[in-house]
């Protein structure tokens, strides 16, 4: 049996493929026992410190909510309130946080960031973005496709535009979970190559395979879920025009999602620009379940903090 007591979640790399579909199921069931009514606190008298050095709508009320309705309660902390703003050490901060928390959950730029807080806590730490990674997401992304497909393995992936943190979860996970992707970047903007290279490596367990191209067509061709994200994610709002430039041609749009399955469903994390990365028609369209799929951000991060607390 999977057993994730007082496990860090950092990033899905660090979960065995059955660890990481223990974890959706787990937000399976827990979203049905919220819909039936049906109360479960196994966290109660438990508290949850969230370290925001970023804007955030979805993760921040998510897990707020999340960790009240199991019974815990979950602390709001932006950097700028904290002394960690006037230069206290994430060493410090994690080690002071440890004697009166749970778990800490952080958002913040550079990943080492959080491995540093994970270092210094000896309390489970919940990765809430970094630049490199958005676990939560992808965790949350995944259990939406199993809902609407019924089944991951084998599923195709088409991720289309910046190489980012979550891409890289999404690759990540489509390794452990044994989907196909395929992502297409303008040069320059590729994902990571080491992690592609792990990602690649760790699919050869449940016969995922991954692939990285230039065309964006190429990429769409046949995929079951199609996928997209901002073209400047935070703290790169200072490239934004020059960003446009190089991404022109890699907006879904309908267009392009004729290459896809004629019964594809399109995500995205959230939040959108709708005429950037991706057109009104395909985010507000049919196709489209971003809703389900923001909603089910609570859950997984459910599913996270009972299994890890
Ligand atoms: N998708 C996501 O993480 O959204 P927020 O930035 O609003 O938390
Ligand atoms: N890639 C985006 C995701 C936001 C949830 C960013 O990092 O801004």
């Amino acid at each position: 049996a999977v057993n994730l007591k007082g496990r860090d979640f950092l990033a899905l790399a660090d979960f065995k493929p059955e660890e990481v579909r223990y974890l959706i199921d787990l937000a399976v069931e827990l979203k049905r026992k919220q819909k039936a009514g049906d109360t479960y606190q196994p966290l109660k008298g438990k508290t949850l410190g969230m370290i925001f050095e970023k804007s955030s709508t979805r993760t921040r009320v998510s897990f707020e909510v999340g960790m009240y309705q199991l019974g815990g309660h979950a602390l709001f902390l932006s950097k700028n309130d904290l002394q960690l703003g006037r230069g206290e050490t994430v060493w410090d901060t994690a080690q002071t946080m440890s004697r009166y928390l749970d778990g800490i959950m952080i958002r913040t730029y550079a990943h080492r960031t959080v491995i540093e807080l994970a270092r210094g806590a000896t309390i489970p730490v919940i990765n809430g973005l970094t630049d490199y990674a958005h676990p939560c997401q992808a965790l949350a992304d995944y259990q939406t496709v199993l809902e609407h497909k019924g089944r991951l393995e084998g599923l195709k992936i088409a991720y289309i535009g910046d190489g980012n943190n979550m891409v890289h979860s999404l690759m990540v996970g489509a390794a452990k979970l044994g989907l196909h992707m395929s992502v297409a970047s303008p040069e320059g903007y590729e994902p990571d190559e080491d992690l592609t290279r792990q990602a690649k490596d760790m699919g050869t367990e449940t016969g995922s395979t991954i692939q990285v191209v230039r065309d964006p067509r190429e990429a769409i061709e046949g995929a079951d879920i199609v996928y997209t994200d901002v073209w400047a994610s935070m703290g790169f709002e200072a490239e934004q025009k020059e960003r446009e430039i190089a991404f022109k041609n890699y907006q879904v749009n309908e267009e392009l999602v004729k290459y896809a399955k004629a019964d594809y469903v399109f995500l995205h994390c959230l939040p959108a620009h709708r005429g950037e990365e991706v057109s009104a028609e395909v985010i507000d369209g049919s196709h489209s379940i971003v809703f389900d799929e923001a909603e089910n951000r609570l859950h997984a991060q459910k599913a996270i903090m009972a299994a890890i607390m």
